[in-house]
């Protein structure tokens, strides 16, 4: 590890290690806004309301207990109320190059998950394809109700496990194929984000559809990603296809938080998927073993995440952790997420 993503790291848990409302963990990612650091001089932006000025102290002196730190400028930006125009401060797709790999599992995982370390977490299922996610969250049958918003109507989310759910399964019909020309995609991808009240969000979780077309590469132009999670199985061959996944987001500019390897264990293999985002030099974000609860879980809309069998849910809980790190460097290391803008 570079000295100087150490010290990214050493400023993010010193952060993380603030106690907020009683919590620990009081300054995750989630409430990061910018950070930059040089020569031991290190200046961030912090999501807080206005009256925060003894959490500023105490991020303040955990920071200055870090050897190397000679000067802290800390300040405070207030979350922004929602409006139709909603702050949505970080959002991640997850991708594969291919279809089946467990995509939308790891994608309504981490959701979930980040959900339940107290971030304020939507999922957009924008597989056009095979929209999967309201089974997985056990909510086949909702149906977003009509609010109004400053005078304008839009779609509410559907809510379920803690965080804000919308999929193309809820405005296409079930079983019916459909045909997505370009202005089509984008004109329900516009409603997506501006015609649904997604409110204040920390993170957006994207479930692209599988592989490289047309529809993945428009989406990943389209939507101003903060970074992107590549799900692989283990097999040799299943890299091919990772490595096209890899090209995509690095000719559209758009970091690759890590890839995952799912389905690990003796049918598969093991290793094979982080091995080689090793070579690729991409951080290994997680295994997921193949794990036939796992899709058991997703069958009955309760995301393995949050299961009370230990052993099911750590693979999926390190992931999560291991996504906001990767989350709070890249936002350390690069400038903000460029707006967001869908031209009608
Ligand atoms: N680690 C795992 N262990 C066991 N089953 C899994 C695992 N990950 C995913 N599955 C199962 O494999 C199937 C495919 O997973 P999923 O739908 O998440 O893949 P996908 O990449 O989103 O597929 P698609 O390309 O069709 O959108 C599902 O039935 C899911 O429950
Ligand atoms: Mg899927």
């Amino acid at each position: 590890m570079s000295d100087r993503r150490q010290r990214t790291d050493e400023i993010l848990a010193a952060l993380k290690s603030v106690v907020l409302n009683g919590e620990a963990d009081g300054l995750a990612a989630g409430r990061i806004r910018s950070l930059t650091h040089c020569d031991g001089a290190v200046k961030a932006e912090l999501l807080l309301d206005a009256d925060s000025a003894a959490t500023v102290r105490a991020a303040e002196t955990a920071l200055k207990k870090l050897p190397w730190v000679r000067d802290v400028r800390l300040s405070v930006v207030e979350p922004i109320a929602p409006t139709d125009q909603s702050p949505i401060r970080n959002i991640i797709a997850v991708a594969s190059g291919k279809g089946g790999v467990g995509k939308s599992t790891v994608a309504v995982n981490l959701a979930a998950g980040l959900a339940a370390r107290g971030l304020a977490v939507g999922l957009l299922d924008a597989d056009i394809y095979g929209p999967s996610i309201p089974m997985m969250l056990g909510v086949r049958t909702a149906k977003p109700a009509v609010v109004t918003v400053n005078g304008k109507q839009m779609l509410a989310p559907v809510e379920a496990h803690g965080l804000k759910l919308m999929s193309m399964g809820f405005v296409v019909e079930e079983g019916k194929p459909v045909i997505w020309r370009g202005p089509m995609l984008h004109g329900a991808l516009r409603q997506f984000f501006q015609d649904v009240a997604w409110g204040e969000l920390d993170c957006l979780v994207v479930d692209l559809p599988p592989g490289t077309g047309d529809v993945a590469l428009t989406m990943t132009q389209t939507i101003s990603l903060s970074g992107a999670v590549v799900v692989s199985t283990p097999q040799q061959v299943a890299m091919l296809d990772a490595k096209k996944a890899l090209q995509m987001f690095r000719e559209t500019n758009v970091p690759v938080l890590g890839i995952v390897e799912n389905m690990s264990g003796s049918v598969f293999g093991t290793g094979g998927a982080l091995n080689w985002a090793e070579a690729e030099d991409v951080a290994p974000l997680g295994t997921i073993p193949l794990d036939a609860r796992t899709c058991g879980a997703g069958d009955e809309g309760v995301p393995a995440v949050l299961s009370k069998a230990e052993d099911l849910a750590r693979p999926f809980q390190k992931l999560v952790v291991a996504v906001e790190a990767a989350l709070a460097r890249r936002n350390a290391e690069q400038p903000a997420r460029r707006a967001l803008k869908l031209q009608s």
